[in-house]
């Protein structure tokens, strides 16, 4: 018997979660892209919105809301989160998983390309404690730029696959998407304005507090 993976072994230390469950069935039966954030990091997010306290969470890509989930399950009552999805048919599907959930009154859907959505949401003048970044990767450091701009001091700014398959790490690659993600990587671990790490598990997590 050969020896589980240190993330296989993490993993099943976790408790079975029936939403989440739910939400990859959704998924796998619509025949959307099968790639929602790793169990151990959906766990993070909600641990990590909890510790922060964090009220207004800003989410840019919703897939089928899992991570959807994960976020808004950290938040107190009263707390909020947004979230861009380019496709009116993935935020339907989302929105009805949180629905399921029992946290449907909690999220709001705006649908399109992210970057009008997010001047828009400056120009409201609004502000969040924590993003999740995790749509096209080519516009990854332009959706940094507006996070660190929404911010309130000390939000939470994460974004998912960081490593893109091991791709950010291959210096034969030099494609858009992967070389705008090793800009938003360092940003994330070393621009001044942000304090940051990269989890380099599963595809790897960027997070960063904004100073
Ligand atoms: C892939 C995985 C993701 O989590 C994502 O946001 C985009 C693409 C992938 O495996 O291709
Ligand atoms: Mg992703």
């Amino acid at each position: 018997m050969t020896q589980p993976s240190a993330e296989q072994y993490v993993e099943s230390l976790l408790t079975r979660d029936e939403q989440l469950e739910q939400v990859k069935a959704g998924i796998r039966s619509r025949n959307m892209p099968e790639i929602s954030i790793a169990p151990g990091y959906g766990k993070l997010l909600t641990l990590l919105v909890k510790m922060t306290g964090a009220k207004r969470i800003l989410e840019i890509g919703a897939l089928g809301g899992y991570s959807g989930i994960c976020l808004t399950r950290g938040l107190g009552d009263g707390g909020k989160l947004i979230s861009l999805e380019l496709k009116q048919e993935y935020a339907d599907v989302a929105h009805q998983h949180l629905i399921n959930a029992g946290l449907g009154d909690k999220v709001e859907y705006r649908i399109g390309e992210a970057l009008p959505h997010l001047q828009q949401l400056e120009d409201e003048g609004q502000k969040f404690d924590a993003f999740f970044i995790d749509a096209d990767k080519g516009n990854y450091p332009n959706y940094l730029e507006f996070a660190i701009r929404l911010a309130n001091p000390g939000a939470i700014i994460l974004g998912d696959n960081a490593l893109m398959h091991g791709r950010a790490m291959d210096e034969k690659q030099q494609g858009n998407a992967v070389t705008k993600m090793r800009q938003f990587n360092a940003s994330m671990a070393s621009d001044p304005r942000l304090e940051g790490v990269i989890l380099p598990a599963y595809d790897g997590l960027a997070i960063a507090r904004v100073r």
